[in-house]
């Protein structure tokens, strides 16, 4: 991908990616570091919470922040497979396909979910609601077959009970994952992640919502049962 030129081709300046209220948060966050190019991350963040993935325009917008070369912001930005280059769901639907989840029936998971989606996995439904991809292994190997939606845990999902989360966030529903943390639309995650670091301090006690770890809850539903090592493919 490259940065193309700041000018459209009927030379009308393009339409600015962060709005004023996102600029001053852009503006907040990089205050908060000595090194301004410190700052470069949270704002592709910021970026991608506004079109759901880093544009060329949001970049040259980061770079004239951060007083870089919009070369300097492209070579970061194109190495973090959590930043998108390209148009991406609302929700990243992510099947383990190594060798556990594998023998356990994630072949069957995806299987479904394409038959579902009306795509095969590496695409993005045309309403721009799901994006689906085989992962490598998610590292919750003993939760066979695994997946995530935008990296909230599911365990020993079946096709059924991947296809059923899935409708139930089309439907708008709330769905918990294993964590019981309720799943966000990835330009929530985004947003979350760029301004993480203006929020206050986190307590002792404090639950925050994060993109990684486990704190296994509750049994939620489909795929949020505790882990069952040994289990067999149950579809
Ligand atoms: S093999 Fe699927 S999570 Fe590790």
């Amino acid at each position: 991908m490259t940065v193309k030129q700041s000018r459209r081709a009927d030379d009308a300046p393009a339409p600015k990616v962060l709005n004023p209220e996102l600029r001053a948060e852009a503006e907040a966050i990089a205050a908060k570091y000595p090194n301004s190019r410190s700052a470069l991350l949270p704002l592709l963040f910021l970026v991608q919470s506004v079109e759901g993935y880093v544009t060329d325009e949001g970049m040259r917008e980061v770079a004239e922040i951060l007083d870089l070369e919009p070369a300097q912001i492209l070579s970061s930005g194109s190495f973090y497979t959590m930043l998108k280059k390209r148009p991406q769901g609302d929700y990243l639907v992510s099947v383990c396909r190594n060798i556990s989840c594998t023998h356990l029936g994630a072949r069957k998971v995806v299987r479904a979910l394409e038959d579902h989606l009306g795509i095969e996995a590496g695409e993005t439904t045309s309403d721009g609601m799901f994006s689906l991809e085989a992962a490598e292994c998610l590292a919750t190997c003993d939760g066979a077959p695994a997946m995530q939606i935008n990296y909230e845990d599911f365990y020993n999902v079946t096709g059924d009970e991947a296809v059923a989360l899935v409708e139930r966030l089309g439907r708008g529903e709330v769905v918990l994952s294993v964590r019981g943390e309720p799943v966000r639309t990835s330009r929530q995650i985004s947003h979350e992640t760029a301004t993480a670091g203006l929020r206050r301090p986190v307590t002792g006690t404090e639950h925050m919502p994060t993109m990684g770890g486990e704190t296994p809850k509750q049994d939620g539903g489909p795929g949020t049962r505790p882990k069952v090592p040994g289990e067999g493919p149950r579809d």
